[in-house]
């Protein structure tokens, strides 16, 4: 495998293509990943509109993998070739997931356990990984990246905010779907989440007690649910609408948590209230890959739909118009690297 096939970003706002590519060796600490199946993300196609992140071109995007390991780095005991996992991938293209093989820091990789597919591995890592950080992390040195809750495999964490209600913005995407389980492990109840009708029963079998129509005002359908103050709102969408009417619901001491850049108007912010902003993957102390796979295995945490995008790496481009286009719903678009 001296060379291996990427999709790349030929420049910055460019277009998408396929070009062969040297294979990188895992340094200290690192895997090398066949890419069996990756995920899509919005921030891919964010990356190509608006030339995010990148300052050299060609550039390979993806974030969201699961594969096989094909060679272990110096230092790493975790894993052994062979090993089925999934893992993040990160914006460099040693990292980038939309390539036959991809290099990944073991300490953000989990084993894949046999119950699910590569396909349905794909679709959780960044979505996983940024419910976390949104939940259960705390301050980073530019701002709360998080309502710093005890995580449910720490001590004392599994139920400990029963009786609590949580407000989830979006539940039907992929970081609201992962956001809903962790709420459940955590106890919140009731799981209140906005979303289409048409998604409400598949949101319940992951935890959500209550869904409400996203075409609705927020708060008074909230307070027809519950009169406890609302001390966590994640807005796993944050668009200025879903931030302000998140902001709104959220209760003074309590944080509104959110996963792109503040829209509320910052002179209309009352200090009472927290606006934590999550970087997925900003530092490495996400402790959710090491539960990961027994999360898995137990059903404690469940993939995403998914649907498979035909034609391997060259599927992606329409796949990312359709995310762009806002015409997915509560389903992980996946490409085979090796179709
Ligand atoms: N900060 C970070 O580190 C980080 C990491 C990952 C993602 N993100 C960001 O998080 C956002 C979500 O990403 P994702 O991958 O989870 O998205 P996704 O799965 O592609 O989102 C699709 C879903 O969004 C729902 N939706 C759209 N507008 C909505 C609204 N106004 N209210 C409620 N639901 C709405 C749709 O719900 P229905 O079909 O039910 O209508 C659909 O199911 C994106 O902006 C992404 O860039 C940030």
């Amino acid at each position: 495998m001296a060379t291996h096939k990427a999709l790349f970003l030929l420049e910055k706002q460019g277009s998408l293509a396929i070009r062969d590519v040297s294979t990188p060796k895992p340094g200290p600490g690192e895997l090398l990943v066949e890419v069996k199946a990756t995920g899509l993300n919005p921030i891919d196609w964010k990356i190509q509109a608006y030339g995010l992140f990148f300052t050299e071109y060609p550039a390979t995007l993806g974030i969201d993998s699961a594969g096989i390991v094909k060679e272990v780095g110096e230092g790493v005991t975790r894993f052994v070739v062979g090993d089925q996992v999934l893992h993040v991938g990160y914006f460099n293209n040693r990292q980038a997931t939309f390539q036959q093989y991809s290099v990944v820091p073991a300490e953000l990789t989990a084993k894949l356990p046999s119950n699910l597919t590569f396909e349905q591995g794909s679709s959780i890592p960044i979505a996983l990984e940024t419910a976390a950080f949104g939940l259960y992390s705390s301050e980073l040195p530019t701002g709360p990246c998080g309502a710093g809750l005890t995580p449910p495999w720490q001590a004392g964490g599994r139920g400990k905010y029963a009786g609590q209600p949580i407000v989830i913005l979006g539940g039907s995407s992929a970081v609201g779907q992962q956001v809903i389980q962790l709420a459940k492990l955590s106890g919140f109840s009731p799981i209140i989440t906005t979303a289409s009708p048409r998604n409400a029963d598949l949101l319940k079998s992951l935890g959500a007690t209550h869904v409400v129509d996203r075409s609705l005002p927020l708060a008074p359908a909230v307070k027809a649910i519950t009169s406890e103050p609302i001390k966590i709102v994640y807005d796993a969408i944050s668009l200025k609408v879903t931030q302000q009417a998140g902001y709104d619901v959220v209760t003074p001491g309590g944080t509104l948590i959110i996963v792109l850049s503040l829209e509320v108007d910052k002179n209309a912010i009352d200090s009472s209230k927290s606006i934590a902003q999550v970087f997925g993957r900003a530092n490495y102390e996400s402790s959710v890959f090491k539960v990961l796979t027994a999360l898995l295995e137990s059903g404690e945490i469940k993939p995403n739909n998914v649907e498979v995008l035909p034609d391997g790496l060259a599927g992606i481009p329409d796949g990312l118009e359709r995310l762009k286009a806002d015409k997915v719903s509560a389903t992980k678009l996946v490409a085979l690297p090796w179709a």
